[in-house]
């Protein structure tokens, strides 16, 4: 675990290094869990944005985009139920003053248990070897069944008390946990409060009276209160989809781990609209599709898994998440749910107007049924960078730090370098540069050494270097070096643009998906 820590500690600071994020207002010494995303960041999340955004409208002819404003009508959040229900249990230590999520202590100490038992079965496969049968193990350790039995017991009074809103039961966990302040070390708690995790602010001047307006929570009620709009003008039959990608705020208590939890971030949201009665199978078949977008990538299948919800919002009737594995453990990166007509139909409520969809097969009136996928575009930029990440062992005993960025996603794709900078080596490479900036994003970069130069790009993930030589002035040649196998070939230059292409385009990784 310190190990893993240490790697996220680097790639961290590997981020902010290169460009890809700073934390935000540096200057003035920061602003807590918000984030900026500097030059090689800002391609890396428009290039992933893109990339669900094409997937979306591109690949399903009846999935529509939209853009609806941050700001909203405020009874939007009543019917909704953000206001009354959008809220985090917290606790204050009295000793070190430090405010805390009272369920992100509880599910804290359920990871420590996880801990201990993983431990064991270590412990057990290093002293067994490859006689080393898990599942038994786990049925029969005594030490290892003890702790089970007391995580899930643990676990059962946790959901019962969250389920059931008993913030006096939450805190009650947390005294026979004995669970201390991590930085005080103390068990001096005040009791558990809801905190809306809504920012609010006013709109418009007082003098003509204000309204309190909060920014959105989330981008999904954008989607809600536009389905008439889109329906009728877009004249979708169902079932449809609209997605839309855009910013969500949330006053978060705890916020760490980088860009995980941050208090403004990203979200792309898709609503798929369906018959009532056919959300089910809708549901299946997104959690399917969903999960074939992230392998697409090629971070490698084993680091997802899904987490389907047992105990549910009161509206949704299935759940599940997509979690990836982080280098702090496996982490929920998309929510996809099947939020039946809750929404479409609290907004009929609250605003009066009838939202409902006439189904000319079944001849008949409904309000539609709702299938959600949401993913958090911060937390996609950071499941991609640190899978990339690597500090390379290379033979001969050097090292290199390269980001193994999905082609596709790379903020650069080809960087064009002369050999030396004089006899008309950047000429030449200025006009190949000149040629490819129209189709792909390339740099030109001529200082240092060319082992220096390449070093550089490998660690922003730039997926091809093209070398320009003396040879090139002869034959009109380069050498194309690709960022993984460092691997070096001798290519024509009429034929960059085919071979770079081919890698590199989202169009070869939307085909994946066919
Ligand atoms: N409309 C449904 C919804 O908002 P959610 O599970 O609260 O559901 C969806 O959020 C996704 O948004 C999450 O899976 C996560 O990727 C992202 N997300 C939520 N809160 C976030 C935060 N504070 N910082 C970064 N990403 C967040």
């Amino acid at each position: 675990m310190a190990q893993q820590d240490d790697v996220f500690k680097k790639i961290v600071s590997h981020a902010k290094e290169y460009g890809f994020v700073f934390p935000s207002s540096e200057i003035y010494d920061g602003l807590s869990a918000v984030y900026d995303y500097g030059q090689n960041g800002v391609e890396l999340k428009n290039n992933i944005k893109r990339y669900w955004w094409d997937a979306m409208t591109l690949l399903h002819d009846n999935i529509v985009g939209i853009d609806s404003a941050i700001f909203m009508h405020p009874t939007i959040w009543k019917a909704s139920g953000h206001v009354d229900a959008f809220n985090d249990p917290l606790i204050d230590n009295r000793d070190s003053k430090k405010r805390y999520r009272a369920d992100v202590l509880i599910e804290d100490h359920l990871a420590k248990i996880d801990d201990k038992i993983a431990k064991e079965v270590a412990k057990a496969a290093k002293r067994f070897g490859d006689a080393f049968d898990e599942a038994q193990f786990r049925a029969t350790n005594t030490r290892v069944l003890e702790y089970q039995a007391r995580r899930d017991a643990l676990h059962e009074r946790f959901s019962e008390a969250m389920n059931a809103n008993d913030l006096e039961g939450l805190r009650q966990i947390i005294i026979d946990e004995e669970i201390v302040c991590p930085i005080s070390g103390t068990k001096n708690w005040t009791e558990v409060r809801q905190f809306n995790l809504m920012f609010k602010t006013e709109m418009g001047s007082t003098a003509d009276g204000s309204m309190t307006v909060y920014l959105r929570p989330e981008t999904a009620q954008g989607i809600f209160v536009n389905y008439l709009n889109v329906q009728k003008t877009g004249r979708m039959r169902i079932p449809f989809g609209i997605a839309q990608i855009g910013k969500a705020f949330r006053n978060e208590i705890v916020a760490r781990q980088f860009i995980f939890r941050m208090r403004e971030f990203e979200q792309m949201e898709m609503q798929f609209f369906v018959r009532p009665g056919e959300e089910l199978k809708w549901f299946a078949q997104w959690k399917e599709w969903r999960l074939k977008w992230h392998k697409a990538l090629g971070l490698g299948d084993h680091k997802y898994r899904y987490h389907d919800h047992d105990k549910l919002a009161h509206y949704a009737n299935a759940a599940t998440d997509i979690e990836f594995q982080m280098p702090f453990g496996f982490k929920e990166v998309e929510g996809i749910h099947s939020r039946t007509n809750f929404d479409l139909s609290q907004h009929q409520k609250f605003s009066g107007k009838k939202i409902e969809y006439f189904d000319p097969e079944l001849n008949e009136h409904y309000t539609p049924y709702v299938i959600e996928t949401s993913i958090g575009v911060d937390r996609m930029f950071l499941s991609v960078l640190c899978s990339s990440y690597e500090e390379e062992q290379l033979p001969g005993g050097d090292t290199r730090t390269v980001l193994h960025l999905p082609a596709a996603l790379a903020p650069v794709k080809c960087a064009v370098l002369p050999l030396v900078r004089k006899d008309g080596l950047p000429e030449k490479a200025r006009e190949i540069v000149d040629d490819l900036k129209f189709d792909f994003a390339t740099h030109y970069e001529e200082k240092d050494a060319i082992g220096k130069r390449y070093r550089r790009q490998d660690a922003i993930g730039t997926p091809f270097c093209i070398t320009v030589d003396h040879q090139t002035l002869e034959d009109n040649t380069v050498t194309l070096r690709e960022r993984d196998s460092m691997e070096q070939t001798r290519v024509s230059v009429d034929d960059l643009h085919k071979l770079i292409h081919d890698r590199v385009s989202l169009a070869s990784l939307l085909r994946k998906l066919k």
